[in-house]
């Protein structure tokens, strides 16, 4: 295998011969490419001979084409770089016209590039947020494993609604132009490919739960569907989510297990990802400078993320939250869109900011919500008011992770579904394990692009994935 740029430039072996195969980036004064080839933020200069070049050759050497330059690695006389490539032989494989090409060395907008998806994997920024993107993954099956875990692959398609919102994309090979009825006039479904309704998964949890209860300690990481028609730069049609479950652990285990991992994969970020971090903080900063003061964010990138890995997370309950946000200056001022009237209201976002940014100032995990608000396979609280679950908020994110301990007891789950009309007889696999050996066992989901959003700093989640599919686009 040739060496990548980034191990190039980590081993630095001077006098050698090297061959890099990359993308050219820039290319100044007929003489020194900027050539990329995605291992590491860092371009390698590559010194072209321009009196010993072909003119023909010179000219397709321009931002956007492939080439493969073999030649000595010297120490560098010029600013910016330690070494450069002193190139004797240069083959340009791939053209990129650049009256057509999109990419010019110059600042893009985000939304510019989100319709060049194809291609804004070229760009520093977006090459850094996949990379990391990458890390951060590494890390989570890396954090899990070290502490016996199993990887547990949930279904992608499924029958049931794990949250129980109906947010879902119906999975179906019939034709639509040609739908089979019933007699009574219903979807013929027993025609359709499963001969049932499917759908894609909104979360791989009821799953998961069935191998907790075996295997004890597992988690799922896969792609999740939800038809929200959310417009915000939180929410993703299609989104990554990591789901750990774990039998005999409760609602302070599960927190616990939350916080750690949290600082773990952030820390390792930091420590692995540094050139990529350190970048993204650059060009928030520049980005911050063009914005008003009040909206400057008080602490850069990097001090962001080692302070969630520094500080213990605030945790309290629904109840006291609300108590905070109902005396708070905005909710009396009347700045909140949503006005806290008191207990058994949704946070939204802006109340979740306001804890986070403005109260505590560091991570908040809310326990113990209404169980009105809450999905049916929570535990119900003694009191039965609340159920035992917990969100981590963060700052400029909101919610990043959703959790619970489960309901385990079979009279008091097959009431809650009752309740919140759950088909109970869809859904008996799941109540076997309440039949057969139960246990108190609890999980939480963390949001992968909401994890990838807030390492990078990035504003938009459709920016923290190659692809995003959001109402209306699903494009690529
Ligand atoms: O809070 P949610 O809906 O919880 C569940 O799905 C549970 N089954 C998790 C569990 O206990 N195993 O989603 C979990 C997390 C949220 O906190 C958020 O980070 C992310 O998934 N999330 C989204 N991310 C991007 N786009 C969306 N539309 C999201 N919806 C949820
Ligand atoms: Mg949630």
């Amino acid at each position: 295998m040739k060496q990548s740029i980034k191990e190039i430039l980590k081993g630095k072996p001077i006098g050698t011969e090297v061959t890099v195969c990359g993308w050219v980036r820039t290319f100044r004064s007929n003489q020194f490419a900027a050539v990329s080839d995605g291992s590491c933020i860092q371009t390698i200069q590559v010194v072209v001979d321009h009196e010993a070049t072909d003119p023909g050759l010179l000219k397709r050497i321009t931002t956007g084409s492939a080439i493969i330059a073999t030649g000595t690695l010297l120490a560098s006389q010029g600013k910016g770089q330690d070494v450069e490539l002193k190139a004797t032989h240069i083959e340009v494989v791939g053209d990129a016209d650049p009256e057509k090409y999109p990419l010019q060395p110059k600042r893009h907008s985000m939304e510019f590039l989100r319709e060049i998806a194809h291609l804004r994997i070229r760009t520093n920024t977006f090459g850094a947020v996949m990379r990391i993107r990458h890390s951060l993954a590494y890390a989570i099956h890396h954090f899990f494993h070290e502490r016996g875990f199993f990887y547990f692959h949930s279904p992608v398609i499924t029958g049931s609604d794990a949250e129980g919102a109906g947010e879902m994309f119906r999975v179906t090979t019939l034709p639509l132009n040609k739908i089979p009825f019933t007699p009574e006039g219903a979807v013929d479904v027993k025609k359709d490919f499963f001969q049932k309704e499917t759908n894609l998964t909104v979360s791989g949890q009821l799953e998961a739960e069935l191998a907790a209860l075996a295997l004890s300690r597992v988690y799922t990481f896969g792609p999740t569907f939800r038809a929200e028609n959310s417009n915000t730069t939180r929410h993703l049609a299609e989104f990554w989510m990591i789901e750990p479950e774990v039998a005999f652990f409760d609602l302070q285990d599960d927190m616990d297990l939350a916080e750690s991992m949290l600082q773990y994969v952030i820390s390792f970020a930091l420590e692995h990802c540094a050139d990529d971090i350190q970048f993204l903080k650059e060009r928030q900063e520049q980005e911050e400078a063009s914005k008003p003061q009040a909206e400057r964010s008080p602490m850069d990138l990097v001090s962001k993320l080692k302070f969630v890995v520094d500080n213990k997370f605030e945790r309290l309950t629904y109840g006291e939250a609300i108590e905070i946000l109902k005396n708070s200056t905005p909710n009396k001022k009347g700045k909140f869109q949503y006005p806290i009237e008191g207990w058994g209201t949704d946070l939204q976002s802006e109340h979740e900011r306001y804890l986070v940014e403005k109260h505590f100032q560091k991570p908040v995990i809310l326990t113990n919500y209404p169980k009105e608000i809450k999905a049916f396979y929570m535990r119900v609280d003694e009191g039965e008011k609340t159920v035992s679950a917990m969100d981590i908020l963060f700052p400029a994110i909101g919610e990043i992770v959703g959790g619970s301990q489960r309901e385990e007891r079979l009279d008091v789950l097959t009431r809650r579904m009752e309740e919140m009309h759950v088909p109970l007889e869809e859904m008996q696999w799941y109540l076997d394990t309440r039949r057969f050996g139960t246990c108190k066992h609890a999980g939480f989901g963390l949001g992968f692009e909401r994890l990838v959003l807030f390492v990078t700093g990035m504003s938009n989640i459709r920016d923290v994935i190659p692809f995003p599919r959001t109402p209306g686009n699903a494009e690529f």
